[in-house]
């Protein structure tokens, strides 16, 4: 009996708690998040916002140029609110659709040089939240396994040894493999950038959907090289992979990972909530908990110690607005898909 009434009463108790925190979840509202960069770091952030807020928040991770084609195609009855990471060319472009919706935050001063030229060139519908170099990871057991040497250059990645052995993702749905073929192209100029991709392409064994996919497969010893940003393949190393980051000898382009509000936003008030929560110093510094070593754009932020040195890649001055602009993307693209999509295994 005694047992009896005790259980009632931690069952009122449960489901007193339980209308509270239901109704401060309402109270909170919901957000719809598009995520583009890797899975563990979208849900720590996800995790941590929500417990800080209390707001609902509904995420996908999706690869930068699929959430693109995702945010036109719901463009008349959008269904997200806010874009976090991912590469910025597609952002740059999602801004010159009208995809997405302009907004400052309070948090504008703290940003990096790099932030700011993304919020300005989009007409301030999109900001720098992250840095990272392109490059590659090569798995080193394969590699001396084989006798070969380790591919420092472009140029190493076209030798016979590589046959099949290297993976990249697609650069239609990946931003990392968009800002591969933009870099290319801007190193070597337009045709040379496609003769190389096609010598390329006898040596790749798979083109993925997601941007950081080639280098987790040569962790697990699938593939010898995955190009990818540096700071994917030194998360790999920091798993205990046998994984080498290289920073190409030739030079290479990078990412101004972006975070855009979108345009219709139903939860308008929890997006910009998001926005600003983002930008902070201490979350920012949090990336690296889920391995995530790009360099954070608040200049506050705390860099993670693993995060590839700048200072020490040959990086080329990217021309972000000509390459995030749509009728360059849209031919580079449609070029690929032709030259080298089309004929790939
Ligand atoms: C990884 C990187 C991010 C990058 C993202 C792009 O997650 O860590 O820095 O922005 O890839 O993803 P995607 O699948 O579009 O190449």
């Amino acid at each position: 009996m005694v047992f009896g009434i005790r259980t009632a009463f931690c069952g009122l108790l449960g489901a007193t708690a339980l209308v509270a925190a239901s109704s401060s979840a309402q109270a909170a509202g919901n957000l719809n998040l598009i995520c583009s960069a890797d899975v563990v770091v979208c849900e720590l952030l996800e995790n941590a916002f929500e417990q800080e807020t209390g707001v609902s928040v509904n995420m996908v991770r999706l690869s930068s140029g699929e959430t693109y084609a995702k945010l036109r195609a719901e463009a008349r009855n959008p269904r997200t609110d806010v874009w976090w990471g991912g590469t910025g060319d597609p952002h740059l472009q999602a801004a010159a659709d009208n995809l997405t919706q302009q907004y400052e935050s309070p948090r504008q001063s703290e940003l990096r040089d790099w932030a700011i030229r993304q919020y300005e060139a989009s007409g301030g519908k999109t900001v720098g939240v992250y840095a990272g170099a392109l490059g590659w990871g090569y798995n080193r057991d394969l590699l001396a396994a084989k006798g070969l040497e380790p591919p420092l250059c472009w140029a190493d990645l076209l030798k016979p040894g590589f046959k099949g052995e290297i993976q990249i993702a697609n650069p239609n749905s990946s931003g990392t493999a968009y800002t591969a073929l933009a870099s290319l192209v801007q190193i070597m100029g337009e045709d040379e950038a496609f003769a190389y991709q096609k010598a390329l392409n006898d040596n790749v064994s798979q083109y993925t959907k997601s941007g950081s996919a080639p280098v987790k497969s040569a962790g697990r010893g699938e593939t010898m090289v995955g190009v990818v940003f540096m700071h994917d393949a030194v998360a790999v190393a920091a798993e205990g992979f046998p994984i080498e980051a290289v920073a190409p000898c030739e030079g290479t382009g990078y990412e101004v990972g972006s975070m855009s509000i979108v345009r219709g936003a139903r939860n308008l008030e929890n997006a910009k909530l998001w926005y600003d929560w983002a930008l902070r110093p201490d979350v920012q510094s949090r990336l690296k908990e889920a391995k995530s070593f790009q360099l954070p754009s608040n200049k506050l932020a705390e860099p993670p110690p693993e995060a590839p040195d700048f200072d020490a890649i040959k990086l080329i001055d990217y021309d972000f607005e000509k390459y995030g602009a749509t009728e360059t993307r849209r031919a580079l693209l449609e070029r690929w898909d032709k030259e080298i999509g089309a004929s790939a295994q």
